[in-house]
Protein backbone atom coordinates (compact mmCIF):
# COMPACT_ATOMS: atom_id res chain seq x y z
CA UNK A 1 0.00 0.00 0.00
CA UNK A 2 1.09 3.30 -1.06
CA UNK A 3 1.69 5.50 2.51
CA UNK A 4 1.18 9.12 2.38
CA UNK A 5 5.00 9.21 3.60
CA UNK A 6 6.05 7.39 0.65
CA UNK A 7 4.58 9.04 -1.93
CA UNK A 8 6.09 12.43 -0.72
CA UNK A 9 9.35 10.19 -0.60
CA UNK A 10 8.94 9.97 -4.54
CA UNK A 11 8.26 13.24 -5.01
CA UNK A 12 11.25 14.81 -3.63
CA UNK A 13 13.35 11.72 -5.65
CA UNK A 14 10.80 13.33 -8.83
CA UNK A 15 11.89 17.11 -8.19
CA UNK A 16 15.21 16.35 -7.89
CA UNK A 17 15.37 14.34 -10.96
CA UNK A 18 13.52 17.18 -12.35
CA UNK A 19 15.92 19.81 -11.23
CA UNK A 20 18.33 17.55 -12.93
CA UNK A 21 16.95 19.07 -16.28
CA UNK A 22 15.79 22.42 -15.05
CA UNK A 23 18.34 23.41 -12.05
CA UNK A 24 16.25 26.71 -11.31
CA UNK A 25 13.15 25.29 -11.37
CA UNK A 26 12.02 26.78 -7.79
CA UNK A 27 12.76 29.79 -9.20
CA UNK A 28 10.27 29.52 -12.27
CA UNK A 29 8.01 27.70 -9.21
CA UNK A 30 8.46 30.99 -7.68
CA UNK A 31 8.20 33.38 -10.41
CA UNK A 32 4.95 31.63 -11.65
CA UNK A 33 3.10 31.88 -8.27
CA UNK A 34 3.87 35.13 -7.95
CA UNK A 35 2.09 36.27 -10.79
CA UNK A 36 -0.91 34.09 -9.97
CA UNK A 37 -0.21 36.49 -6.57
CA UNK A 38 -0.26 39.52 -8.37
CA UNK A 39 -4.14 38.84 -9.64
CA UNK A 40 -4.57 40.03 -6.24
CA UNK A 41 -7.56 37.37 -5.84
CA UNK A 42 -7.79 36.13 -2.18
CA UNK A 43 -9.16 32.97 -3.28
CA UNK A 44 -8.20 32.14 -7.08
CA UNK A 45 -8.97 29.62 -8.89
CA UNK A 46 -6.36 27.89 -10.50
CA UNK A 47 -5.91 24.74 -13.00
CA UNK A 48 -2.95 23.14 -13.24
CA UNK A 49 -1.71 21.13 -16.54
CA UNK A 50 0.05 18.26 -17.14
CA UNK A 51 0.22 18.43 -13.11
CA UNK A 52 2.03 15.66 -12.62
CA UNK A 53 2.71 14.56 -9.18
CA UNK A 54 1.61 18.31 -7.88
CA UNK A 55 4.98 19.76 -7.29
CA UNK A 56 3.83 22.87 -8.47
CA UNK A 57 -0.02 22.88 -7.48
CA UNK A 58 1.37 21.65 -3.81
CA UNK A 59 3.79 24.97 -3.88
CA UNK A 60 0.89 27.44 -5.30
CA UNK A 61 -1.72 25.77 -2.44
CA UNK A 62 0.99 26.73 0.29
CA UNK A 63 1.40 30.15 -0.59
CA UNK A 64 -1.96 30.92 -1.77
CA UNK A 65 -3.93 28.70 1.22
CA UNK A 66 -7.06 29.92 -0.03
CA UNK A 67 -6.72 29.14 -3.75
CA UNK A 68 -8.93 26.85 -5.35
CA UNK A 69 -6.38 24.53 -7.34
CA UNK A 70 -7.61 21.56 -10.13
CA UNK A 71 -4.63 19.50 -10.84
CA UNK A 72 -4.96 17.55 -14.30
CA UNK A 73 -2.56 14.47 -15.47
CA UNK A 74 -3.35 11.40 -17.72
CA UNK A 75 -0.68 9.15 -16.09
CA UNK A 76 -2.42 7.66 -13.07
CA UNK A 77 0.74 6.71 -11.62
CA UNK A 78 1.57 10.39 -10.84
CA UNK A 79 -2.14 11.83 -10.22
CA UNK A 80 -1.75 8.52 -7.37
CA UNK A 81 1.40 9.87 -6.08
CA UNK A 82 0.00 13.02 -5.86
CA UNK A 83 -3.63 12.39 -4.12
CA UNK A 84 -1.52 10.00 -1.57
CA UNK A 85 1.06 12.89 -0.98
CA UNK A 86 -1.49 16.09 -1.28
CA UNK A 87 -5.13 15.56 0.17
CA UNK A 88 -6.30 18.99 0.40
CA UNK A 89 -5.35 19.03 -3.99
CA UNK A 90 -7.84 17.65 -6.34
CA UNK A 91 -6.25 15.72 -9.39
CA UNK A 92 -8.59 15.11 -11.87
CA UNK A 93 -7.63 12.59 -14.88
CA UNK A 94 -7.86 13.80 -18.26
CA UNK A 95 -5.80 13.49 -21.36
CA UNK A 96 -5.53 17.14 -22.36
CA UNK A 97 -5.29 15.96 -26.67
CA UNK A 98 -9.17 14.46 -25.76
CA UNK A 99 -12.02 17.03 -27.11
CA UNK A 100 -13.79 17.87 -24.07
CA UNK A 101 -11.32 17.47 -20.96
CA UNK A 102 -12.41 20.88 -19.55
CA UNK A 103 -16.13 19.53 -18.85
CA UNK A 104 -14.07 16.92 -16.87
CA UNK A 105 -12.48 19.52 -14.07
CA UNK A 106 -16.21 20.59 -12.22
CA UNK A 107 -15.22 23.92 -12.64
CA UNK A 108 -17.67 25.98 -10.52
CA UNK A 109 -16.91 28.91 -12.55
CA UNK A 110 -14.63 30.93 -14.68
CA UNK A 111 -10.80 30.27 -13.68
CA UNK A 112 -8.67 33.10 -12.71
CA UNK A 113 -5.16 31.07 -13.82
CA UNK A 114 -3.71 28.40 -15.85
CA UNK A 115 -0.82 27.34 -15.11
CA UNK A 116 1.78 24.74 -16.11
CA UNK A 117 5.40 23.34 -15.88
CA UNK A 118 7.46 21.22 -18.40
CA UNK A 119 4.41 19.71 -19.71
CA UNK A 120 2.62 21.36 -22.88
CA UNK A 121 5.70 20.61 -25.34
CA UNK A 122 4.26 16.85 -25.11
CA UNK A 123 1.32 17.95 -27.31
CA UNK A 124 1.40 18.40 -30.90
CA UNK A 125 1.30 21.77 -32.45
CA UNK A 126 -2.26 20.79 -33.81
CA UNK A 127 -3.86 19.56 -30.18
CA UNK A 128 -1.85 22.72 -28.76
CA UNK A 129 -4.36 24.68 -31.02
CA UNK A 130 -7.31 22.52 -29.77
CA UNK A 131 -6.06 22.77 -26.09
CA UNK A 132 -6.00 26.15 -25.68
CA UNK A 133 -9.03 26.61 -27.83
CA UNK A 134 -10.86 24.95 -24.84
CA UNK A 135 -8.68 26.50 -22.02
CA UNK A 136 -9.71 30.08 -23.42
CA UNK A 137 -13.52 29.21 -22.63
CA UNK A 138 -13.12 28.00 -18.99
CA UNK A 139 -10.63 31.35 -18.08
CA UNK A 140 -11.97 34.56 -16.99
CA UNK A 141 -11.84 37.88 -19.68
CA UNK A 142 -8.60 39.14 -18.18
CA UNK A 143 -7.63 35.48 -16.81
CA UNK A 144 -3.85 34.38 -17.17
CA UNK A 145 -1.75 31.17 -19.03
CA UNK A 146 1.14 30.46 -16.81
CA UNK A 147 3.66 28.15 -18.86
CA UNK A 148 6.96 27.15 -17.24
CA UNK A 149 8.88 25.40 -20.23
CA UNK A 150 11.83 24.67 -22.73
CA UNK A 151 10.69 26.82 -25.24
CA UNK A 152 13.45 27.41 -28.08
CA UNK A 153 13.56 30.19 -30.85
CA UNK A 154 15.57 28.44 -33.14
CA UNK A 155 13.05 29.28 -35.77
CA UNK A 156 13.33 33.34 -35.37
CA UNK A 157 16.47 33.94 -33.59
CA UNK A 158 18.66 30.99 -34.38
CA UNK A 159 21.93 32.28 -32.83
CA UNK A 160 20.10 33.52 -29.35
CA UNK A 161 18.36 30.02 -29.31
CA UNK A 162 22.12 28.47 -29.61
CA UNK A 163 23.19 31.08 -26.97
CA UNK A 164 20.03 30.50 -24.77
CA UNK A 165 20.73 26.70 -25.06
CA UNK A 166 24.47 27.56 -24.00
CA UNK A 167 23.53 28.93 -21.00
CA UNK A 168 21.18 26.55 -19.88
CA UNK A 169 24.35 23.95 -19.92
CA UNK A 170 26.83 25.85 -18.12
CA UNK A 171 23.98 26.60 -15.22
CA UNK A 172 23.61 22.79 -15.49
CA UNK A 173 27.31 22.40 -15.23
CA UNK A 174 27.77 25.06 -12.60
CA UNK A 175 25.10 23.50 -10.28
CA UNK A 176 25.80 19.81 -10.44
CA UNK A 177 29.56 18.98 -12.25
CA UNK A 178 30.01 15.33 -12.54
CA UNK A 179 27.47 14.55 -9.90
CA UNK A 180 23.85 15.14 -11.99
CA UNK A 181 21.12 13.69 -10.28
CA UNK A 182 19.72 10.50 -11.94
CA UNK A 183 17.61 10.73 -14.71
CA UNK A 184 13.63 10.60 -15.78
CA UNK A 185 14.33 6.49 -17.18
CA UNK A 186 16.19 6.13 -13.91
CA UNK A 187 13.27 6.97 -11.67
CA UNK A 188 10.62 5.66 -13.96
CA UNK A 189 12.45 2.63 -13.61
CA UNK A 190 13.25 2.82 -9.85
CA UNK A 191 9.31 3.33 -9.17
CA UNK A 192 7.95 0.49 -11.46
CA UNK A 193 10.36 -1.70 -9.10
CA UNK A 194 8.09 -0.51 -6.12
CA UNK A 195 5.27 -3.61 -4.83
CA UNK A 196 3.66 -0.47 -3.27
CA UNK A 197 2.92 1.17 -6.81
CA UNK A 198 2.45 -2.10 -8.92
CA UNK A 199 -1.26 -1.58 -9.50
CA UNK A 200 -0.83 2.26 -10.50
CA UNK A 201 2.07 1.42 -12.98
CA UNK A 202 0.33 -1.57 -14.66
CA UNK A 203 -2.49 1.02 -15.18
CA UNK A 204 -0.19 3.87 -16.64
CA UNK A 205 0.47 0.86 -19.66
CA UNK A 206 -3.36 1.65 -20.78
CA UNK A 207 -3.86 5.18 -19.70
CA UNK A 208 -0.38 6.95 -19.39
CA UNK A 209 -0.41 9.61 -21.49
CA UNK A 210 2.66 8.26 -23.59
CA UNK A 211 5.85 10.45 -24.31
CA UNK A 212 6.88 11.06 -28.12
CA UNK A 213 9.85 13.70 -27.17
CA UNK A 214 9.35 17.29 -27.56
CA UNK A 215 6.24 17.79 -29.84
CA UNK A 216 6.23 21.75 -29.55
CA UNK A 217 9.30 22.96 -28.25
CA UNK A 218 9.30 26.14 -30.37
CA UNK A 219 7.82 29.08 -28.74
CA UNK A 220 6.42 30.60 -31.97
CA UNK A 221 4.14 27.06 -31.71
CA UNK A 222 2.79 28.43 -28.61
CA UNK A 223 2.29 32.21 -29.44
CA UNK A 224 0.14 31.26 -32.81
CA UNK A 225 -1.68 28.94 -31.07
CA UNK A 226 -2.27 31.25 -27.80
CA UNK A 227 -3.00 34.05 -30.30
CA UNK A 228 -5.73 32.00 -32.24
CA UNK A 229 -6.84 30.97 -29.07
CA UNK A 230 -8.17 34.31 -28.02
CA UNK A 231 -5.17 35.38 -25.83
CA UNK A 232 -4.37 38.99 -26.40
CA UNK A 233 -0.76 40.25 -24.34
CA UNK A 234 1.58 37.50 -24.84
CA UNK A 235 4.88 37.47 -23.46
CA UNK A 236 8.10 36.24 -21.27
CA UNK A 237 7.70 37.01 -18.07
CA UNK A 238 10.65 35.05 -16.54
CA UNK A 239 13.39 33.71 -18.34
CA UNK A 240 16.68 31.81 -17.86
CA UNK A 241 18.40 30.88 -21.19
CA UNK A 242 15.91 28.50 -22.64
CA UNK A 243 13.76 27.93 -19.87
CA UNK A 244 10.99 30.77 -19.81
CA UNK A 245 7.51 31.44 -18.26
CA UNK A 246 5.23 32.20 -20.74
CA UNK A 247 2.29 34.62 -19.66
CA UNK A 248 -0.30 34.80 -21.42
CA UNK A 249 -3.99 37.15 -21.09
CA UNK A 250 -7.44 36.18 -22.08
CA UNK A 251 -8.80 38.57 -24.21
CA UNK A 252 -11.91 40.83 -22.56
CA UNK A 253 -10.34 41.45 -19.41
CA UNK A 254 -10.52 45.30 -18.96
CA UNK A 255 -7.78 45.05 -15.95
CA UNK A 256 -5.83 41.61 -15.81
CA UNK A 257 -4.69 42.66 -12.70
CA UNK A 258 -7.18 43.13 -9.35
CA UNK A 259 -3.67 44.65 -7.32
CA UNK A 260 -0.36 44.56 -8.37
CA UNK A 261 2.08 45.42 -6.12
CA UNK A 262 5.20 47.95 -6.40
C1 LIG B 1 7.74 16.38 -17.10
S1 LIG B 1 6.20 16.10 -16.39
C2 LIG B 1 5.92 17.61 -15.48
C3 LIG B 1 4.97 17.43 -14.33
C4 LIG B 1 4.79 18.63 -13.44
N1 LIG B 1 4.10 19.70 -14.12
C5 LIG B 1 6.11 19.13 -12.86
O1 LIG B 1 6.54 20.24 -13.22
O2 LIG B 1 6.70 18.40 -12.07
C6 LIG B 1 5.04 16.22 -17.73
C7 LIG B 1 3.63 15.87 -17.33
O3 LIG B 1 2.73 16.14 -18.40
C8 LIG B 1 1.75 15.13 -18.40
N2 LIG B 1 1.14 15.06 -19.74
C9 LIG B 1 1.76 14.91 -20.92
N3 LIG B 1 0.88 14.86 -21.93
C10 LIG B 1 -0.35 14.99 -21.36
C11 LIG B 1 -1.67 15.01 -21.88
N4 LIG B 1 -1.89 14.87 -23.18
N5 LIG B 1 -2.69 15.16 -21.01
C12 LIG B 1 -2.48 15.29 -19.68
N6 LIG B 1 -1.24 15.27 -19.13
C13 LIG B 1 -0.19 15.12 -19.96
C14 LIG B 1 2.53 13.87 -18.06
O4 LIG B 1 1.70 12.82 -17.64
C15 LIG B 1 3.45 14.40 -16.98
O5 LIG B 1 2.87 14.32 -15.71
Amino acid sequence: MLTHDAALQWIARWDRQQEGYMPDREERFTALIDAVEALGRPDPLVIDLGCGPGSLSARLLERLPRARVVSVDADPLLLGLGRAAYPGLRFVPADLRTPGWTGLLGLDGPADAAVSTTALHWISATDLHRVYGELAGVLRPGGLLLNGDHLDSEDVTPTLSRLERALRGRETERVFGADRPEDWSAWWAAVSADPALAALDSERTTAGAGHHGSESHLLSQHVEALRAAGFSEIGTLWQRGDNRLLCAVREGGARPLGAVHA
